[in-house]
């Protein structure tokens, strides 16, 4: 597959899909067309319906773009909400070791894991850190990624973690996946500090100079047993809240220790992972307002217990979903983890589509449309080379995306 990135410009048209999919609805989980188009103008959705109803309106010979969709499904572009997609190095030894019994957590304490990542994106250059993520990002626009979150947290002191998020702006700018950066400073315990030492510096060092630079707009903690507290991780997120950063949190991955009430407590955009969570975190979470974004990736990669999304979902509420793509987590297909979060987490294949698309957008605070596909919706759009858009879960052999469109251009085909 070959990307290009362009501006949005004239009419797009794309038409005769077996199935389309709006977005969501009360009730059902998505909004379904049969033989369906949609037009967009200079990047913006501006008609969905039925093919012969869309063509009348928008003639193809009007369209400088034109996609016939025939007997293909057609999707709003996925969105990825939570990566650490900018790393360096290679942590395939410790699959291994995990696969020998090693866990993650003790991989972490005693100085690997994202430790070794840190080391590795420290000695890289500004050039080869963008070039990795440009690469990553290649991957996932073929998968059908058209918008994503990346954070920064290989760092771990200021002057890395500004080279991150310099590193992303420039690779995002230069590429038609839109990249959303996060500050992640706190996303380990450096070698050879102690977590309240280092908290000190996240707040007192880092985020004032991550504020001057204007790059990030949320901020992101690992509020986990053995790496931040959930005292450390409120003050960092309200620290990064004071300096104009959004919160989000890495909550309840290996131990529940109150990473849902502080996202609640800080207004999260999201609380994600949630692999321990029980019904009183849930509760919490719902009634704050903050998106449950579960990564069922790393719970396949580490082999653990998946997290309980029917929970949310069977009480009516929404489960964004995400790749978590990073070293140990090597997924950057977002159609795969619609997979697992069916055969994984039960969710069905419409839920799973509203997992990777509106709530997913949710999970970032988008509100102008990005995730679905209506009149004044971003022309964000997958063309799926299969009948129906239950089989984006369903099948988990090759990629099905034949062709991708980022504000009504083909940027992947
Ligand atoms: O979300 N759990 C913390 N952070 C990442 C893992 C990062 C890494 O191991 O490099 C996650 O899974
Ligand atoms: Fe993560």
């Amino acid at each position: 597959m070959s990307h290009a990135s362009q501006e949005p410009s004239g009419l797009t048209l794309v038409h005769g899909a077996a199935e389309l999919v709006v977005g969501p609805d009360e009730g059902t989980a998505v909004v379904v067309l049969e033989d369906a188009a949609f037009a967009a103008l200079d990047g913006e959705v501006v008609a969905v319906g039925p093919t012969d109803e869309v063509l009348d309106e928008y003639p193809v010979a009007d369209a400088e773009t034109v996609i016939d969709a025939t007997g293909k499904t057609v999707l709003p572009g996925f969105v990825d909400p939570h990566t650490h997609a900018l790393f360096a190095g290679d942590r395939s030894d410790e699959f291994a070791a995990k696969l020998r019994g090693a866990t993650y957590e003790e991989i972490l304490a005693d100085g690997g894991g994202i430790l070794r990542t840190v080391d590795a994106v420290r000695e890289a250059s500004d050039e080869e850190l963008a070039a990795n993520l440009t690469g990553h990002l290649d991957a996932m626009l073929a998968h059908g990624t058209t918008t994503v979150e990346v954070k920064t947290g290989y760092g771990l002191d200021t002057e890395t973690e500004l080279r991150m998020l310099s590193a992303i702006d420039a690779a995002g700018s230069d590429h038609p996946v839109d990249v959303i950066p996060t500050f992640m400073g706190a996303h380990a315990v450096p070698r050879g500090m102690d977590a309240e030492a280092y908290t000190e510096s996240v707040v007192s060092d880092q985020l004032p100079a991550v504020a001057e630079q204007g790059v990030a707009e949320f901020c992101d903690v690992f509020c986990e047993r053995g790496v931040f507290t959930a005292e450390q991780s409120r003050r960092i997120l309200e620290a990064g809240r004071d300096h104009g950063l959004t919160p989000k949190i890495h909550a309840d991955e290996f131990a529940a220790i109150g990473g849902t009430d502080v996202a609640a407590a800080v207004g999260a955009a999201s609380a994600d992972h949630l692999l321990h969570t029980d019904d009183e975190g849930r509760d919490v979470l719902v009634e704050a307002g903050v998106t449950p974004v579960m990564l069922p990736g790393t719970a396949f990669g580490l082999g653990a217990d998946y997290a309980d999304a029917r929970a949310f979902l069977d009480a009516g509420h929404e489960v964004a979903l995400a790749t978590d793509f990073n070293p140990n987590c090597f997924a950057r297909s977002m159609s795969f983890v619609a997979t697992l979060a069916s055969v994984g987490m039960r969710m069905t294949p419409h839920e799973a589509i509203r997992g990777v698309t509106s709530a997913a957008a949710g999970a970032l605070d988008l509100d102008d449309g990005t995730g679905t596909l209506r009149a004044g919706s971003p022309a964000d759009a997958v063309v799926l080379d299969v009948p129906t858009a239950s089989h984006l879960s369903y099948r988990f052999d090759t990629n099905p995306v034949s062709t991708v469109l980022k504000s009504g251009v083909v940027a992947c085909e």
